[in-house]
């Protein structure tokens, strides 16, 4: 065994997939929290990457930025060689359900074998601890009632979230075989500031702020569980520090809304009209609810979520609109085709 438990002052960490939504958000308040640690951080800027989201802190001397893509192993490996990370957390993914139902294979390449280049590496570098960004959708969709917990069966429906399952089993087997001190945390939906606007939040926001009809799947009725992304950002460095290896850390804020209640509550903070609705063509295999118990984490961690939704997302909206030329950045090209192929025939 290579790694100890109680080995849990970390100076150095290498984080992946951290110029997107939540590894940049993660990345600032892994900064501002630990004034002593150092972030190395590798991301391959896809569409959804964008080093501006670290603009705070390029200039930062305990920040280096690399790019790089996880599943090219000898750059991976040479980097974990020269800078000789204590720990790994992977963010680094292709994140949206709607893309991984038209182009599912680039899910598997970089969420599945990606993740099992990082862990062969961190393997061969005895890393002292790889931390997995899981998500809640590993495990399928809920009826009516009923909670997520860490014991809950894997049963994905989208190629996404199958390609989290497949990486999550990798973790698991290192773990198990190999004795890698993994860990692995399965968070609901998070929102706030810098989410690529192909996601709900900030896609609605956007639309209802340029008076564009707002694209509803289904009957609006299906549920997430919402977190405010900095509240995931703390659940993160907590299993970091205080987590045990080889297990699984489910992490949620007791925050279930329908899509409906969310579009209705965005256009009521930007005083928009509900006939922007316009319900569109399901998303095919589209899972009904999702809602995580929390207590594992929150019991022997001692997390708690610190953002109530109503201020959080009134929060959200501002930064959106504070942050229109960020938006039209990060609105590519690509972006555009993508927008018109999703919703276009729908
Ligand atoms: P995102 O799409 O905003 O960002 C993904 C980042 O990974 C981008 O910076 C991108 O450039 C980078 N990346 C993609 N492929 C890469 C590759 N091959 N090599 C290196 N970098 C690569 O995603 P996000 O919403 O910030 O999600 C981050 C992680 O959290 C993902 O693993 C996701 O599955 C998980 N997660 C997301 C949510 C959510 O609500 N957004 C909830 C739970 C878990
Ligand atoms: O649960 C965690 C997951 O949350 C993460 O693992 C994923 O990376 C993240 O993208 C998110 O997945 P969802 O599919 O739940 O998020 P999205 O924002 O795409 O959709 C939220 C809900 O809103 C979902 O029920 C589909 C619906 N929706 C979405 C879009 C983009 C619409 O009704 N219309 C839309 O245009």
């Amino acid at each position: 065994m290579h790694w100890q438990l109680e080995k849990v002052e970390l100076m150095k960490i290498l984080v992946t997939g951290g110029c997107g939504f939540i590894g940049a958000n993660f990345i600032k308040y892994y900064l501002a929290t630990h004034a002593q640690d150092t972030v190395i951080n590798l991301d391959a800027l896809t569409y959804a990457g964008n080093l501006e989201n670290l603009s705070l802190v390029q200039d930062d001397p305990r920040y280096t930025f690399v790019k790089a893509d996880i599943g090219d192993a000898p750059t991976v490996n040479r980097l974990l060689e020269s800078h000789a990370p204590d720990a790994v957390v992977n963010f680094a993914a292709e994140s949206h359900v709607d893309r991984s139902v038209t182009d599912p294979e680039i899910f598997v390449r970089t969420n599945v074998l990606g993740t099992h280049v990082l862990l062969e590496a961190a393997l061969r570098h005895k890393i002292g601890r790889f931390l997995q960004v899981s998500t809640d959708e590993v495990y399928g969709s809920l009826g009516a009632t009923g909670l997520f917990s860490e014991a809950t069966p894997l049963a994905p429906n989208s190629p996404y979230s199958a390609s989290k399952t497949a990486a999550d089993m990798f973790v698991r087997a290192y773990s198990h075989t190999f004795e890698l001190p993994t860990l692995i945390t399965r968070c609901s939906n998070n929102y706030g500031p810098y989410q690529f606007p192909e996601k709900l939040i900030p896609l609605f926001i956007l639309n209802a702020h340029g008076d564009k009809a707002l694209p509803l799947y289904g009957d609006g009725l299906n549920v997430r569980d919402w977190l405010y992304v900095e509240d995931h950002c703390s659940a993160i460095d907590t299993v970091l520090h205080k987590g045990t290896p080889g297990e699984v850390y489910n992490v949620g804020g007791n925050c279930e809304r329908t899509n409906r209640q969310i579009t209705e509550t965005i256009l009521k903070i930007l005083g928009k009209p509900d006939s922007l609705i316009q319900y569109v063509t399901d998303r095919p295999g589209h899972d009904r609810r999702y809602a995580i118990d929390n207590t594992k984490i929150r019991k022997e961690l001692g997390w708690e979520p610190q953002h109530t939704f109503e201020t959080a997302i009134e929060k959200t909206v501002h930064w959106y609109l504070e942050n229109t030329d960020w938006l039209q950045r990060v609105l590519s090209e690509e972006y555009r085709d993508y927008y018109e192929k999703q919703y276009g025939g729908r």
